[in-house]
C-alpha cells in the first residue's frame, strides 16, 4: 500500500491551500493555543469555539450564556475576559461543561483559516503521539494526505511548531508513510536535537518572550509529551474532545 503523503505548511496561504486539497490538517501551536486547548477540553470543557478577533470573542460570548471568555492579545488577557491563554488557568474546577470562547494572535486564527476542511484536528507536544496517529487513521480510512499546520507567532516561522510538526512527522515516517522534503526538514531537526527537547524550547523566541511576561511555568507545561491521549477536532459547533487509544501508549 502507497504511504500517506504527508506535508507541512507554514504560511497561511500554504495551509489554506492544503485544506482546498482535503488533506486531514492538524494545527499546532505550541505556545499555546493548542495547548490550551487541549488541556481545556482533557479538563472537561464542553467544547471551544474559535473567534477571530476579541470582539467577536465578546458577542459569541453574549450569545452563549454561561460560556468563558478567553484568549490573549501580545500574551495578555484582553480587558473584561474571565481567563487568559495559560493552558495553567483551565483547571477542571473552572472549565468543566462550560463552553470556552478563545481568541488568540495566531493559534485561533490559523484554526479558522481551515475551518472548511473536512478534518481540522489540533496538536502539541501534550498529545504528540494521540494526534499524530489519529491524522493517520483518519487519513488512511478516506484516502487522504496529511498536513501538519504549524501557526507560528506573528506571521513569523515558529520553531517550535516546526519541532512538533517534526515529532509526529517522525512518528508517520516510522509508520510507512511519505514525506514531504518540508516534513523531512522538520523530522531531521527534531531527531538531531543536541539537547533535551525542552531546553531547545527554551531557546525558542515566544518561550523567551512568555518568561519575560512572567509566564515559564506555561513554558514548562507546554514541552511535556505526551501528557494526554486525547485530539481535539474542529466540528460546525466549535472544538471538541475526542479520546485517542494509542496503540503503544
Ligand atoms: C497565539 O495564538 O498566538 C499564541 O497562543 C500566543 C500566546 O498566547 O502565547
Amino acid at each position: 500500500m502507497p504511504g500517506i503523503p504527508v506535508d507541512l505548511a507554514f504560511a497561511r496561504r500554504e495551509v489554506r491551500r492544503a485544506a482546498v486539497r482535503r488533506d486531514v490538517i492538524v494545527v499546532i501551536d505550541v505556545l499555546r493555543a493548542t495547548s490550551t486547548i487541549i488541556t481545556a477540553l482533557s479538563n472537561g470543557a464542553k467544547k471551544v469555539v474559535p473567534a477571530q478577533t476579541p470582539e467577536q470573542a465578546r458577542n459569541l460570548w453574549r450569545e452563549n450564556p454561561g460560556s468563558l471568555l478567553a484568549g490573549e492579545r501580545g500574551g495578555e488577557r484582553p480587558d473584561g475576559f474571565n481567563l487568559g491563554n495559560s493552558p495553567r488557568e483551565f483547571h477542571p474546577e473552572v472549565v468543566k461543561g462550560r463552553t470556552i470562547i478563545l481568541t488568540t494572535s495566531s493559534g485561533t486564527k490559523t484554526i479558522l483559516a481551515v475551518e472548511k476542511a473536512p478534518h481540522v484536528l489540533l496538536g502539541a507536544f501534550l498529545n504528540v503521539r494521540a494526534v499524530g496517529e489519529s491524522a493517520r487513521d483518519t487519513a488512511r480510512a478516506e484516502g487522504r494526505g496529511i498536513a501538519l499546520a504549524c501557526s507560528g507567532s506573528k506571521h513569523l516561522f515558529s520553531l517550535e511548531d516546526f519541532l512538533c510538526a517534526g515529532a509526529i512527522a517522525s512518528r508517520l515516517h516510522e509508520a510507512g508513510e511519505e514525506l514531504s522534503d518540508f516534513a523531512w526538514g522538520a523530522v531531521l531537526a527534531f531527531e538531531n536535537l543536541t539537547e533535551p527537547l525542552d531546553q531547545a524550547i527554551w531557546k525558542c523566541l515566544h518561550a523567551r518572550e512568555l518568561k519575560a511576561q512572567g509566564l515559564a511555568e506555561d513554558v514548562e507545561f507546554c514541552s511535556r509529551v505526551d501528557h494526554y491521549q486525547m485530539v481535539p477536532a474542529l466540528t460546525p459547533e466549535g472544538i471538541k474532545y475526542s479520546y485517542f487509544k494509542c496503540a503503544k501508549c
